[in-house]
Protein backbone atom coordinates (compact mmCIF):
# COMPACT_ATOMS: atom_id res chain seq x y z
CA UNK A 1 0.00 0.00 0.00
CA UNK A 2 1.38 3.51 -1.26
CA UNK A 3 1.99 5.62 1.71
CA UNK A 4 -0.46 8.65 2.51
CA UNK A 5 0.06 12.56 3.09
CA UNK A 6 -2.39 14.49 4.55
CA UNK A 7 -1.73 18.63 4.65
CA UNK A 8 -3.61 20.44 7.14
CA UNK A 9 -2.83 24.11 6.76
CA UNK A 10 -4.43 27.33 7.91
CA UNK A 11 -4.76 29.62 10.56
CA UNK A 12 -3.44 30.16 13.92
CA UNK A 13 -5.27 28.60 16.69
CA UNK A 14 -8.25 26.95 14.45
CA UNK A 15 -8.18 23.68 16.42
CA UNK A 16 -5.89 22.00 13.42
CA UNK A 17 -3.55 20.06 15.60
CA UNK A 18 -6.61 18.58 17.48
CA UNK A 19 -8.61 17.40 14.20
CA UNK A 20 -4.95 16.05 12.65
CA UNK A 21 -4.09 14.16 16.26
CA UNK A 22 -7.38 12.24 16.11
CA UNK A 23 -7.16 11.72 12.50
CA UNK A 24 -4.16 10.33 12.74
CA UNK A 25 -5.27 8.28 15.31
CA UNK A 26 -8.13 6.83 13.66
CA UNK A 27 -5.91 5.99 10.61
CA UNK A 28 -2.83 4.74 12.57
CA UNK A 29 -0.58 6.73 10.84
CA UNK A 30 1.97 9.66 12.33
CA UNK A 31 0.96 13.28 13.33
CA UNK A 32 3.68 15.70 12.67
CA UNK A 33 3.08 19.54 14.13
CA UNK A 34 5.49 21.72 12.40
CA UNK A 35 4.38 24.70 14.30
CA UNK A 36 5.35 23.20 17.33
CA UNK A 37 9.48 22.93 15.02
CA UNK A 38 9.05 26.64 14.39
CA UNK A 39 7.95 27.71 18.20
CA UNK A 40 10.75 25.45 19.76
CA UNK A 41 13.71 27.48 16.98
CA UNK A 42 11.94 30.49 18.65
CA UNK A 43 12.26 29.72 22.15
CA UNK A 44 16.01 29.08 21.43
CA UNK A 45 16.00 32.10 20.00
CA UNK A 46 14.85 34.27 23.10
CA UNK A 47 16.92 32.12 25.54
CA UNK A 48 19.85 32.90 23.72
CA UNK A 49 19.44 36.83 23.06
CA UNK A 50 18.47 36.65 19.84
CA UNK A 51 14.97 37.60 19.94
CA UNK A 52 13.03 39.92 21.55
CA UNK A 53 10.40 42.43 21.11
CA UNK A 54 11.22 44.46 17.78
CA UNK A 55 14.44 42.50 17.68
CA UNK A 56 15.20 40.02 15.54
CA UNK A 57 18.48 38.83 14.77
CA UNK A 58 18.38 37.16 11.34
CA UNK A 59 21.88 36.09 11.06
CA UNK A 60 22.74 34.70 14.75
CA UNK A 61 19.32 32.52 14.32
CA UNK A 62 20.18 30.82 11.22
CA UNK A 63 23.85 30.50 12.40
CA UNK A 64 22.12 28.55 15.77
CA UNK A 65 20.42 26.47 13.87
CA UNK A 66 22.88 23.43 13.71
CA UNK A 67 22.96 23.70 17.67
CA UNK A 68 18.95 23.05 18.17
CA UNK A 69 18.47 19.23 18.35
CA UNK A 70 14.88 18.90 18.12
CA UNK A 71 12.83 15.81 18.65
CA UNK A 72 9.62 14.57 20.11
CA UNK A 73 8.06 11.63 21.76
CA UNK A 74 4.13 10.43 22.70
CA UNK A 75 3.65 10.76 25.98
CA UNK A 76 1.01 7.80 26.65
CA UNK A 77 -0.09 8.88 29.57
CA UNK A 78 -0.91 12.67 28.93
CA UNK A 79 -1.77 11.68 25.26
CA UNK A 80 -0.20 14.21 23.57
CA UNK A 81 3.56 14.90 21.78
CA UNK A 82 6.21 16.73 23.54
CA UNK A 83 8.55 18.36 21.84
CA UNK A 84 12.40 18.55 23.48
CA UNK A 85 15.04 20.98 22.67
CA UNK A 86 18.52 19.46 22.96
CA UNK A 87 16.69 16.94 25.26
CA UNK A 88 15.03 19.37 27.68
CA UNK A 89 10.89 18.89 27.91
CA UNK A 90 10.01 22.45 26.25
CA UNK A 91 5.99 21.80 25.72
CA UNK A 92 4.77 23.91 27.82
CA UNK A 93 7.18 26.45 27.50
CA UNK A 94 6.58 26.90 23.45
CA UNK A 95 2.92 26.86 24.03
CA UNK A 96 3.43 30.38 25.82
CA UNK A 97 2.71 34.37 25.05
CA UNK A 98 6.20 34.94 25.01
CA UNK A 99 6.75 32.50 21.99
CA UNK A 100 3.80 33.47 20.43
CA UNK A 101 4.42 36.94 20.41
CA UNK A 102 7.85 35.74 18.44
CA UNK A 103 7.02 32.99 16.09
CA UNK A 104 6.11 34.68 13.35
CA UNK A 105 9.17 36.82 12.51
CA UNK A 106 11.47 34.05 13.48
CA UNK A 107 9.60 31.86 10.95
CA UNK A 108 9.76 34.18 8.57
CA UNK A 109 13.94 34.13 8.23
CA UNK A 110 14.50 31.96 5.00
CA UNK A 111 17.24 30.00 6.67
CA UNK A 112 14.57 28.70 9.01
CA UNK A 113 12.36 27.55 6.33
CA UNK A 114 14.67 25.73 4.38
CA UNK A 115 15.99 24.15 7.11
CA UNK A 116 12.50 23.14 8.68
CA UNK A 117 10.98 22.24 4.89
CA UNK A 118 13.63 19.37 4.68
CA UNK A 119 13.10 18.18 7.83
CA UNK A 120 9.38 17.99 7.33
CA UNK A 121 9.98 16.29 3.68
CA UNK A 122 12.40 13.54 5.14
CA UNK A 123 10.00 12.69 8.01
CA UNK A 124 7.21 12.30 5.16
CA UNK A 125 9.60 10.09 3.06
CA UNK A 126 9.02 6.55 4.19
CA UNK A 127 5.48 6.65 6.48
CA UNK A 128 2.16 7.90 5.83
CA UNK A 129 1.90 11.38 8.08
CA UNK A 130 -0.83 13.89 8.75
CA UNK A 131 1.32 17.08 9.17
CA UNK A 132 -0.24 20.61 10.15
CA UNK A 133 1.30 23.94 9.57
CA UNK A 134 1.12 26.99 7.41
CA UNK A 135 2.21 26.01 4.11
CA UNK A 136 2.27 21.76 3.87
CA UNK A 137 -0.35 21.74 0.83
CA UNK A 138 1.96 24.97 -0.70
CA UNK A 139 5.57 23.99 -0.43
CA UNK A 140 6.32 20.73 1.63
CA UNK A 141 4.27 18.57 0.29
CA UNK A 142 2.77 20.65 -3.01
CA UNK A 143 1.51 16.65 -4.22
CA UNK A 144 0.28 15.63 -0.87
CA UNK A 145 -2.80 12.96 -1.40
CA UNK A 146 -5.22 15.44 0.65
CA UNK A 147 -4.94 18.79 1.53
CA UNK A 148 -7.52 20.64 4.43
CA UNK A 149 -7.46 24.33 4.77
CA UNK A 150 -8.78 25.03 8.03
CA UNK A 151 -9.78 28.38 9.07
CA UNK A 152 -12.26 29.80 11.97
CA UNK A 153 -13.44 33.32 13.11
CA UNK A 154 -10.62 34.95 14.95
CA UNK A 155 -12.54 35.73 18.06
CA UNK A 156 -13.61 31.68 18.33
CA UNK A 157 -9.79 31.00 17.95
CA UNK A 158 -8.88 33.04 20.89
CA UNK A 159 -11.32 31.91 23.11
CA UNK A 160 -10.17 28.53 22.06
CA UNK A 161 -6.55 29.54 22.85
CA UNK A 162 -7.20 30.93 25.99
CA UNK A 163 -9.63 28.23 26.97
CA UNK A 164 -6.24 25.95 26.53
CA UNK A 165 -3.92 27.84 28.45
CA UNK A 166 -6.12 28.63 31.58
CA UNK A 167 -7.12 25.00 31.42
CA UNK A 168 -2.97 24.28 31.84
CA UNK A 169 -2.90 27.08 34.58
CA UNK A 170 -1.04 29.05 32.77
CA UNK A 171 -2.23 33.04 32.74
CA UNK A 172 -4.27 34.23 30.00
CA UNK A 173 -5.60 37.41 28.74
CA UNK A 174 -8.77 37.07 25.87
CA UNK A 175 -8.01 40.76 23.99
CA UNK A 176 -4.30 40.10 24.30
CA UNK A 177 -4.83 36.83 22.60
CA UNK A 178 -7.05 37.83 20.22
CA UNK A 179 -4.67 40.98 19.10
CA UNK A 180 -2.32 37.73 18.87
CA UNK A 181 -4.27 35.88 16.65
CA UNK A 182 -4.78 38.70 14.70
CA UNK A 183 -1.28 40.12 14.26
CA UNK A 184 0.03 35.88 13.22
CA UNK A 185 -2.51 35.86 10.72
CA UNK A 186 -1.25 39.03 9.39
CA UNK A 187 2.39 38.44 9.36
CA UNK A 188 2.17 34.54 8.34
CA UNK A 189 -0.16 35.93 5.41
CA UNK A 190 2.24 38.71 4.23
CA UNK A 191 5.56 37.09 4.86
CA UNK A 192 7.90 37.17 1.80
CA UNK A 193 8.75 33.36 1.85
CA UNK A 194 6.26 29.92 1.93
CA UNK A 195 3.29 32.90 2.97
CA UNK A 196 0.18 31.55 4.67
CA UNK A 197 -2.38 30.84 1.87
CA UNK A 198 -4.96 28.04 0.66
CA UNK A 199 -3.53 25.53 -1.94
CA UNK A 200 -5.72 25.44 -5.60
CA UNK A 201 -6.43 22.23 -4.69
CA UNK A 202 -7.21 22.17 -0.66
CA UNK A 203 -10.83 21.82 0.87
CA UNK A 204 -11.64 24.52 2.93
CA UNK A 205 -12.94 23.84 6.61
CA UNK A 206 -14.59 26.76 8.08
CA UNK A 207 -14.64 25.12 11.90
CA UNK A 208 -15.91 28.24 13.73
CA UNK A 209 -19.94 26.54 14.03
CA UNK A 210 -18.48 22.77 14.23
CA UNK A 211 -18.20 20.43 17.30
CA UNK A 212 -15.08 18.13 17.24
CA UNK A 213 -16.45 15.45 15.72
CA UNK A 214 -18.22 17.19 12.97
CA UNK A 215 -14.66 17.97 11.83
CA UNK A 216 -13.61 14.69 12.29
CA UNK A 217 -16.16 13.01 10.47
CA UNK A 218 -15.49 16.01 7.83
CA UNK A 219 -11.47 14.64 7.34
CA UNK A 220 -12.25 11.31 7.54
CA UNK A 221 -15.17 11.39 4.42
CA UNK A 222 -12.62 12.84 2.27
CA UNK A 223 -10.09 10.14 3.58
CA UNK A 224 -12.27 7.76 2.42
CA UNK A 225 -13.23 9.45 -1.27
CA UNK A 226 -9.66 9.25 -1.21
CA UNK A 227 -9.31 5.60 -0.74
CA UNK A 228 -12.00 4.95 -3.23
CA UNK A 229 -10.56 6.96 -6.33
CA UNK A 230 -7.15 5.38 -5.53
CA UNK A 231 -7.47 1.62 -4.35
CA UNK A 232 -4.08 1.03 -3.68
CA UNK A 233 -3.82 4.34 -0.88
O1 LIG B 1 0.51 26.18 14.44
P1 LIG B 1 1.13 27.14 15.46
O2 LIG B 1 0.22 28.26 15.85
O3 LIG B 1 1.69 26.43 16.64
O4 LIG B 1 2.37 27.81 14.67
C1 LIG B 1 3.16 28.78 15.27
C2 LIG B 1 3.74 29.71 14.23
O5 LIG B 1 4.68 29.02 13.42
C3 LIG B 1 2.76 30.36 13.27
O6 LIG B 1 2.38 31.65 13.71
C4 LIG B 1 3.52 30.47 11.98
C5 LIG B 1 4.63 29.46 12.10
N1 LIG B 1 4.48 28.31 11.22
C6 LIG B 1 4.92 28.43 9.91
O7 LIG B 1 5.33 29.51 9.52
N2 LIG B 1 4.87 27.37 9.08
C7 LIG B 1 4.41 26.19 9.49
N3 LIG B 1 4.40 25.14 8.65
C8 LIG B 1 3.95 26.04 10.82
C9 LIG B 1 3.97 27.13 11.65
Amino acid sequence: MKNIIIAVDGHSSCGKSTVAKAVARKLGIAYIDTGAMYRTVTLYAIRHGLAKEGYIDTEGIAGALGDMDITFSFDKEMGRNTTYLNGENVEDEIRGMAVSGLVSPVSAIPAVRAKLTDWQREMGRNQSVIMDGRDIGTTVFPDADLKIFMTARPEVRARRRYDELTAKGQEANLAEILRNVEERDRQDSTRAVSPLRKADDAIVLDNSDMTREEQFDFVIERVKEIKQAHPCK
